[in-house]
C-alpha cells in the first residue's frame, strides 16, 4: 500500500512539482494524494490541478496569531484525504509545538542550506555572506524549532565567488528536487530510523565521490 502524502505550499511550488513526477512512477511508495496551500494565490496551486491532483487552501491570515484554530482545519482537511505523511515544500507558516509533535516523524521540510547552517530566512545570502565554498540543500524531519530535525538527506554544491543569491539558489533548487522525491522514498518504504537528533537509513553507504571546492586545477 502506498503512504498517503499531503504536500503543504505557499509559493511557486516547484519541490512540490518534482515530488508529484517522481510519485508517478509506479513503483514509488507514496502518493500525493492532496496539495494544501495557506495562500490562495500560490502559483503551485495551478500547477498540482494540473497534473491532476486535489488541491485544498486553508488561509491562514484570517486566523491571525490563532495557529492552533488553524491547525484544527488543516488536521480536518489531512484527515478527509486520509494523510500519513506530510512534506513541507516552501510551506512558509510555523506550526505550534502540539502540532509538530503529533506529526513527529512523519512531517519532512526542505531547507536550501546545508543545515545546521543558516536556518531562517535568506539562506542564500547567509552562506555568500559566510564565505563558504560548499552549500546545498537539506531534508529534516520537523520539530518544533525551524529549520531543526533530525537530517534524511542532503544534497551538496559549490559556491562560485561570482554567485548571487539567485544563481546560488538555482543551482540549490536543482539539488532539492533530486533529494525530496530521495528521502520521501526513503521514509516511504520504511528505511529510515530516528534515533534522538539523528536519522540512519538502511541499505545506505555506497561510495560518494567527495565534493572539493573551490576547483583550482
Ligand atoms: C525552496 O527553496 C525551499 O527549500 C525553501 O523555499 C523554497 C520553496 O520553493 N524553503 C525554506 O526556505 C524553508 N525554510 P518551491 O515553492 O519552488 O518549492
Amino acid at each position: 500500500m502506498k503512504r498517503r502524502v499531503a504536500i503543504l505550499i505557499s509559493g511557486r511550488g516547484s519541490n512540490m512539482a518534482a515530488l508529484i513526477e517522481a510519485a508517478r512512477a509506479s513503483d514509488f511508495p507514496a502518493e500525493i494524494a492532496v496539495v494544501i496551500s495557506n495562500r490562495t494565490d500560490a502559483a503551485g496551486l495551478e500547477k498540482a490541478r494540473a497534473s491532476g491532483i486535489s488541491t485544498a487552501v486553508i488561509e491562514s491570515k484570517p486566523f491571525g496569531k490563532d495557529r492552533a484554530a488553524f491547525e484544527q482545519a488543516l488536521e480536518a482537511t489531512l484527515s478527509d484525504h486520509g494523510i500519513e505523511v506530510i512534506c513541507l515544500a516552501g510551506f512558509m507558516r510555523l506550526f505550534t509545538a502540539e502540532f509538530v509533535q503529533r506529526w513527529y516523524g512523519r512531517m519532512l521540510n526542505i531547507h536550501p542550506s546545508l543545515l545546521p547552517s543558516f536556518p531562517g530566512l535568506d539562506p542564500h545570502g547567509q552562506a555568500l555572506r559566510a564565505g563558504v565554498k560548499i552549500s546545498g540543500a537539506t531534508v529534516h524531519f520537523v520539530i518544533p524549532e525551524t529549520d531543526a530535525g533530525p537530517i534524511v538527506m542532503q544534497g551538496a554544491v559549490a559556491v562560485r565567488d561570482d554567485d548571487t543569491a539567485e544563481t546560488l539558489s538555482a543551482r540549490i533548487l536543482d539539488v532539492e528536487h533530486r533529494i525530496y522525491p530521495e528521502a520521501l522514498r526513503l521514509l516511504a518504504s520504511g528505511r529510515l530510523a530516528l534515533e534522538g537528533e539523528r536519522c540512519s537509513t538502511a541499505g545506505s553507504g555506497g561510495r560518494i565521490e567527495a565534493l572539493i571546492s573551490p576547483a583550482t586545477g
